[in-house]
């Protein structure tokens, strides 16, 4: 069996800083100390960098049909995208396609399974209740997914109506799975954009206009309080409204069981970029807020009222109509183009996935905004433990997978789009200056990233089963 050891670092964990070595055995952790004796090992002196545990991103959308187009990364540029910014396990949403939810994992499963670069999982979104689809649900556990997505917005498309999320919340208390809401009012969502529309508004800011923060906030609480009656725990996903932070602390006030997690947009950028002339490349939903609630988002890593840093990688081209090269072949899929002149037409979503630990590093450790610390739990260890991962992902102990990231906190460069190498012409931090990057990312043991050179394959990427009655953070 192979091993490895790491020699001279520093390894960061949630609850500690130690200057300790680390062996790995085949695709495990398996000791860690001071001073550790080679004993056959191979020996990668990591001296002045930092271990962390490899990233766990609870929140992406790789090769998603949307409007009359697709997501531009699938499951292996996505997860390529992904490790080069120290990322080894992702998460992915299963649409609800099919008439039983089965069927729309399988199809998920087999787009993914050959092309996973990363260990991934799946939840399921449930967008359409039936009774056959809420007796499917419990049956869900035996694939390993334990998690289930609702939407308050996207009316007479995506959305569910409150007694269906009650409904859902119910069985998922039964048998210990987790709700997960994307919280906005729909109805108000509905009559702006049509009024919008009527009005001739159809700049990407009105992608903004239309979707009203107290919409967020109302759908936070109201979601809260169907949980909190359905007996269920809550998590909700992409939180960008400082009163989605006021009422996920009400409901934790409570006692009751409500996570939240953010993503890096919503940390920096707010409505004056939609108004750019290609502010269509900031259009996501939920939109981009103002710079009270970036602060307020920083205010919730730091003070923990959020748990979880995820993106919600969800990209599309600026222009999808200009082929790029990606590894050598030209690619063009449409994007962001479709709604040039109407902002109901942009496929919403952003990329992410591999900007998320070197931004956060440099912006949010780096500038003092969270500790070092917090930046292992919310970017590995806090999704391990709430999505029922941990200890085999989001931790440096003996016995977990030995997904690690050799983090070189000197490194100093310009971050953009050909660094992050998602498969898109552009990236959000286009030109910003970043210090901490990963040196080297092991996937099971296996060195997969070694600085700038991709040593990863298609299919390497293992399907996680993971377990119901996770903690509550
Ligand atoms: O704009 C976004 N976020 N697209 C992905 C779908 C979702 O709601 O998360
Ligand atoms: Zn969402
Ligand atoms: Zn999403």
């Amino acid at each position: 069996m192979q091993a490895i050891l790491l020699k001279g670092g520093t390894i960061i964990t949630e609850d500690g800083i130690y200057e300790q070595d680390l062996r790995i055995l085949g695709e495990q952790i398996a000791e860690i100390g001071e001073d550790l004796a080679p004993d056959g090992a191979e020996v990668v002196d990591v001296s002045g960098k930092l271990i962390l545990p490899g990233g766990v991103d609870p929140h992406t959308h790789f090769d998603l049909p949307m409007f009359d187009t697709v997501s531009s990364d699938d499951h292996y540029t996505g997860h390529k995208a992904a490790a080069f910014g120290g990322t080894t396990t992702v998460m992915d949403f299963v649409p609800q396609d099919h008439e039983r939810l089965a069927e729309s994992i399988d199809v998920w499963q087999q787009k993914a399974e050959p092309k996973a670069a990363i260990d991934y999982s799946f939840h399921m979104n449930i967008t359409r209740l039936n009774d056959a689809v809420l007796i499917e649900i419990p049956q869900l556990l035996e694939r390993g997914i334990t998690t289930l997505k609702m939407f308050t917005a996207y009316n007479g498309r995506l959305r569910l109506q409150d007694g269906e999320i009650f409904r859902v919340m119910r069985v998922a208390a039964e048998h210990g799975m987790l709700p997960m809401i994307h919280a906005e009012n729909g109805d108000v969502i509905e009559i702006l954009t049509r009024e919008a529309v009527a009005a001739g508004k159809k700049d990407p800011e009105w992608h903004a206009h239309t979707r009203p923060a107290w919409g967020a906030v109302d759908a936070v609480l109201r979601s809260a309080a169907l949980a909190a009656q359905a007996g269920a725990p809550l998590y909700i996903v992409h939180v960008n409204t400082a009163g989605g932070i006021d009422q996920i602390q009400y409901a934790r006030g409570q006692g009751l069981p409500v996570m939240g997690e953010t993503c890096p947009q919503y940390l920096f950028f707010n409505v004056d970029h939609l108004k750019r002339p290609d502010g269509a490349k900031w259009v996501c939903s939920p939109p981009m807020r103002s710079e009270v609630d970036n602060e307020a988002l920083w205010q919730g890593l730091s003070d923990d009222s959020l748990q979880v840093m995820g993106t919600d990688h969800c990209p599309f081209f600026y222009d999808g109509t200009s082929p790029i090269e990606y590894e050598g072949e030209p690619v063009s899929i449409p994007g962001k183009e479709l709604g040039s002149d109407d902002f109901t037409k942009i496929p919403n979503g952003l990329p992410g996935v591999g900007d998320r630990m070197p931004i956060l590093w440099s912006y949010g450790v780096g500038q003092g905004r969270i500790t070092m610390r917090q930046f292992v739990a919310q970017t590995s260890t806090n999704p391990a433990r709430i999505f029922g991962l941990y200890p085999q992902k989001g931790a440096l102990l003996p016995g977990s997978d030995a997904d690690i990231v050799v983090w070189d906190p000197e490194r100093e460069l310009t971050y953009g789009v050909e660094i992050a190498r998602h498969r898109t012409d552009y990236n959000l931090y286009e030109g910003w200056a970043l210090k901490g990057y990963p040196d080297k990312v092991i996937l099971r043991g296996t060195l997969i990233v070694d600085g700038d050179q991709w040593l990863g394959e298609r299919g390497m990427g293992r399907f996680i089963k993971r377990k119901p009655h996770a903690p509550v953070l």
